[in-house]
């Protein structure tokens, strides 16, 4: 494998954002009540005080911040998460915002019917998901209520965030934070999956399209400054080829959902663990980005035809993750442990989602904490999972930079795979699978290189020349367990975790480097 300067892709497409690794927080399980703050039903006052200890004045409620998690996924913490997505996930179709604003006393607890039907508190609302934004460093990004919420509550919403005039809602969000500032919430859900059977509110792909071209136009009356995100499914679905059609003249984005191995645990056999379905199975993002952009393109095409201009509409994976409910104990499968295999898995997703920059505007792990999450809490600490490794090394270092062309790799996986149609193309995931970039940082190139070999049995030799670049030394950060079951409990934090080895040029020049059967290594050359 040759890196060069020359192998550039397409400079003028814009750097990787870091908005491939923002987070979602939904009202679920221990996600937001016991994940980023504490369980407002638990501590006594005295606990109360002592979490208000940073002195922000939103922390002074029944529900104080976790400052153990909020360091970790802080936009300069650990996970270096830039955007956030809240409140929902399913449990957004029947959230009315006006119960989680204003005095904590006084909010309604309301039934939660997305999930076990159990009370919601609405101890965190709008003004505190912004006021955690701020000191996290996190873009927000709202989804509105398109299940039991009315088009005049959508409105009223992005009113009440972005507001800057004498208006009714702006003047009742100064009253309840206490400042003039908007919250200037650029990024907005029109709903979530509302193709699914198990939505409140669930619609027919024409109904949803009329009734989301309808709010695209009243809510940027309200703020032509808002980017709106169309509702879609897994991208290759009729649902996104119909709601392509009828809304990309009025949406920026489009958001599409998939979780690898979800629900198709039980039928494979490699070991027990399901070693190909994890590893192999978000070749189907893969193919869904690219399936996504062609519908894009294509609507953009018949747009042209009858006169409406071609707009720039990219991509939200606003919910993807490896997700497999028989590791996750519990009554709805939500607290994944996830093992190595499952990293393995989440590499494969953050190179493709690195690959396919330019048409992925944003991505969202879906979630941050406790649900189907890199990161568990108990009452008194965290515990990192194995799959918070990569996502801390991509959201640390595969940023800022342009990609780097590599070869195609020659050996192709052609087992089973979910969903199958991946097999019947002529792309079928390699067993070796890389991305690369080139960063300028103080007028120094680093090249980052993240190498998953997913064979279960063969080590790659892995010939990796960068002398084009001229650079000194080589820092790799290996991830490997010979147990492909193994994970990182509260008991046993530290079962997979990164090991890190230093070459000189030279050193590096003369050596036979080995990626590791079933192991990932993120190389930077600096
Ligand atoms: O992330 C968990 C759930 O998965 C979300 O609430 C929903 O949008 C998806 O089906």
């Amino acid at each position: 494998v040759i890196l060069d300067p020359r192998f550039k892709v397409d400079p003028t497409a814009g750097p990787v954002s870091d908005k491939l690794y923002g987070g979602f927080i939904e009202h679920l399980g221990r996600c937001i009540y016991g994940g980023l703050v504490d369980n407002p039903a638990a501590p006594s006052p005295a606990e109360l005080l002592i979490s208000q200890e940073d002195g922000t004045e939103r922390t002074k409620g029944r529900a104080p911040w976790r400052k153990d998690v909020q360091k970790v996924l802080a936009s300069d913490g650990e996970l270096e998460i830039p955007m956030m997505r809240w409140p929902g996930g399913n449990y957004v179709s029947n959230y009315h915002w006006q119960d989680g604003v204003g005095p904590q006393a006084l909010r309604p607890a309301r039934i939660e019917l997305a999930w076990l039907g159990t009370p919601e508190t609405n101890q965190f609302g709008t003004d505190e998901f912004i006021d955690m934004c701020r000191a996290n460093g996190w873009e927000p990004y709202i989804c509105l209520n398109m299940g039991s919420g009315t088009y005049e509550e959508a409105l009223a919403w992005v009113e009440y965030c972005n507001g800057t005039g004498n208006t009714h809602w702006a003047n009742l969000r100064r009253k309840n934070t206490g400042r003039d500032e908007p919250h200037n919430v650029k990024y907005w859900g029109l709903g979530n999956e509302m193709w699914g059977p198990w939505q409140v509110g669930n619609l027919g792909a024409t109904a949803y399209a009329t009734e989301a071209r309808r709010w695209a136009h009243g809510l940027k009356l309200v703020d032509p400054t808002i980017k709106l995100v169309s509702c879609g499914e897994t991208g290759w679905s009729d649902w996104d080829r119909e709601i392509l059609q009828a809304l990309v003249p009025f949406i920026d984005l489009h958001s599409i959902h998939f979780y690898s191995m979800l629900g198709h645990s039980t039928d494979s056999d490699v070991a027990g663990y399901e070693y190909e379905k994890n590893v192999f199975g978000p070749a189907a993002a893969e193919r869904a980005i690219e399936i996504t952009k062609s519908l894009i393109d294509l609507a953009n095409i018949d747009n042209t035809f009858r006169g409406i201009p071609a707009r720039d509409v990219k991509i939200a994976f606003d919910e993807w993750n490896v997700w497999d409910t028989d590791k996750a104990p519990g009554e709805i499968g939500l607290e994944q442990i996830y093992d190595y295999t499952d990293m393995l898995g989440v590499v494969a997703w953050l190179n493709i989602l690195v690959r396919h920059h330019k048409d992925v505007a944003v991505a969202c792990l879906a979630q941050s904490v406790n649900v189907i999450a890199p990161l568990m809490t108990t009452p008194d600490g965290i515990c990192r999972q194995t799959t918070f490794w990569p996502l801390k090394m991509f959201g640390k270092y595969m940023k800022n930079g342009h990609l780097i062309t590599l070869p195609s790799m020659p050996d192709a996986y052609d087992g089973p795979s979910y969903p199958v149609f991946i097999q019947q193309t002529n792309l079928a995931p390699r067993y070796v699978d890389m991305v690369c970039m080139a960063a300028e940082e103080e007028g120094k190139t680093s090249i980052r290189l993240s190498v998953l070999n997913r064979h279960p049995t063969v080590d790659w030799p892995a010939d990796i020349d960068f002398a084009a670049f001229k650079l000194d030394k080589v820092q790799v950060t290996e991830v490997y367990s010979d147990d492909l079951a193994a994970t990182n409990t509260f008991a046993h934090p530290e079962s997979v975790t990164p090991t890190t080895t230093e070459y000189t040029a030279v050193e590096w020049a003369a050596r036979k480097h080995i990626v590791r059967k079933h192991s990932w290594q993120f190389i930077i050359f600096e």
